[in-house]
């Protein structure tokens, strides 16, 4: 009941507008099956309402965050963007990081002053996948008249990354520094790839019906057409940073945002999914583009046409997926852990303090223990716990910002403050530049 209570409120300041059918999904499990508005008729509302809602959002995100798209030249992604340098949340006035980590979480919880509040989606009440005008270049198709992408290109991952093959480390990146797509999947790996795999890939370049790009009326692009695939959201095997809602909750307003993670090193992980610990990715992709793709709800999936993908085709989808290696990290020997003949004093300092406070969730030599945690990041604020979460591997760190589930973390910085404050560590700023400077060689 209590859930209920706080979505109505949520849902208050929404009352005037008519959501098109996503607004009935607040009170039920389910979305409505039959929709009475027309294609025209859905668009020009959510044309009309689309200016007021980015104005709102934007107006939160600029309320928490210096979005100064402050970058290091001289430390790089795998592709060459250069970093991005935070912290970038903003203190309420009167407090610093040194006030903050001296406070207890009650205190921080009861003054309001936790600056890493859960991001919400751009527009929560409709959700679905909202992607960047950088990958718009690339996809036009993928242009929604409802709402836009939020976070400026310096807190993104690479658009192409590049893609490592655990099969052939050799080669270092396959895709000649493009995005890998249907139209080119074959040109680029035929002669790599085994035929199995390349079969697996041409399915995760294949794009299909998803529940805003498709071909019925109520979809949210101009065009009627199938135009996500795997790899929009997983691009070249990594991210795009494309955003979208977790599957796991309802009704819709208790739904999170979800960053999209990396495909890269699934290899050597063992369960799949933020919380839903589906145990192979053989199972993840046949549910991927089944219900996941239609907000969980597979009779939706039914009406707007889910790819049901066969067991041998996603038998070749996990095949390939597999072989998706995590980036280069020169610094690191065998056992995954920093070469002292390599590493800088700063980094090697870094190490050791992650020995002492982070290494029993993230050891090496792949920096996640396979398991999932609750955080209880609550305890600073008041608010919805969010529960048990996937320990996500931090080996390739750099090269996929933003951070953590919903991508509140705009930048490696921003994680450690994150960590110094969740796990009450009280770290002095020369020992949080040096773990900055760890995770950075990861
Ligand atoms: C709308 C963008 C999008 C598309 C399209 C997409 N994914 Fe994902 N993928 C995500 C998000 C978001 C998650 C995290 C879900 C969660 O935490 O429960 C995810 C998680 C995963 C994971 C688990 C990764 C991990 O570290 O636990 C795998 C494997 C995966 N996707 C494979 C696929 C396959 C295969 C397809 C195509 C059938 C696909 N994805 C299509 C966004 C997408
Ligand atoms: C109790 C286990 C635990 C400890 C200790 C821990 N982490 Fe984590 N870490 C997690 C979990 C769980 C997540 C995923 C949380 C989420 O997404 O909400 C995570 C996420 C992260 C992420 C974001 C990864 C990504 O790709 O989004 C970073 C970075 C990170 N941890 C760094 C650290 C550092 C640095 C420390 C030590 C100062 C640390 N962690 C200590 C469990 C832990």
């Amino acid at each position: 009941m209590k859930t209920r209570l706080s979505t109505n409120k949520l849902l208050m300041g929404f009352a005037l507008l008519s959501f098109t059918q996503q607004s009935f999904a607040m009170e039920t499990s389910y979305l409505p099956v039959s929709v009475t508005k027309t294609f025209e008729e859905i668009k020009k509302e959510d044309v009309k309402n689309k200016p007021m809602l980015m104005e709102k959002h934007m107006k939160l995100l600029n309320e928490r965050y210096n979005l100064t798209e402050k970058v290091d030249p001289k430390a790089t992604m795998s592709g060459g963007k250069p970093l991005p340098v935070g912290p970038t949340v903003k203190l309420k006035s009167g407090t610093s990081w040194e006030n903050l980590s001296g406070m207890s979480p009650e205190e921080i919880k009861e003054k309001g002053l936790f600056p890493y509040l859960p991001l919400p989606h751009v527009v929560p009440e409709s959700g679905g996948l909202v992607v960047s005008p950088k990958q718009l270049e690339n996809h036009p198709e993928l242009e929604r008249f409802d709402m836009e992408f939020d976070l400026p290109d310096a807190y993104l991952p690479e658009f192409p990354p590049p893609m490592y093959l655990i099969s052939r480390p050799d080669l270092g990146d396959v895709t000649g520094g493009e995005e890998i797509t249907i139209n080119n999947y074959f040109e680029k790996l035929n002669g790599i790839l085994t035929p199995l795999q390349l079969d697996g890939l041409r399915l995760l370049v294949t794009p299909v019906a998803q529940q805003q790009f498709n071909v019925t009326g109520d979809r949210k692009a101009d065009k009627a057409q199938d135009a996500v695939s795997c790899f929009t959201c997983h691009v070249n095997g990594h991210t795009s940073g494309v955003f979208h809602l977790n599957p796991d909750n309802r009704p819709q307003m208790t739904r999170f945002r979800i960053d999209t993670p990396t495909l890269r090193g699934v290899n050597v992980q063992h369960f799949f999914g933020s919380k839903r610990a589906i145990r192979s990715l053989v199972d993840f992709s046949e549910i991927e583009a089944k219900t996941a793709y239609f907000d969980g709800d597979p009779v939706i999936g039914h009406k707007k046409g889910a790819r049901r993908f066969t067991r041998e085709e996603v038998g070749a989808m996990a095949a390939m997926q597999n072989m998706l290696a995590f980036p280069p990290a020169p610094k690191l020997g065998i056992d995954g852990r920093l070469d002292p003949k390599k590493a800088n004093d700063s980094e090697l300092r870094g190490e050791k303090l992650f020995d002492k406070n982070c290494a029993s969730c993230h050891p090496a030599p792949y920096y996640t223990d396979n398991s999932a945690h609750d955080l209880k990041v609550e305890r600073f604020y008041k608010g919805r716990p969010e529960g048990l979460i996937k320990t996500f591997a931090l080996r390739g760190l750099k090269d996929s910002p933003p951070y953590l589930h919903d991508g509140r973390l705009l930048t490696i910085e921003d994680t450690v403050e994150f960590f110094n404050l969740v796990l009450e560590l009280k770290l002095k700023e020369e020992e949080k530049k040096d773990l900055v400077a760890f995770l950075r060689t990861l």
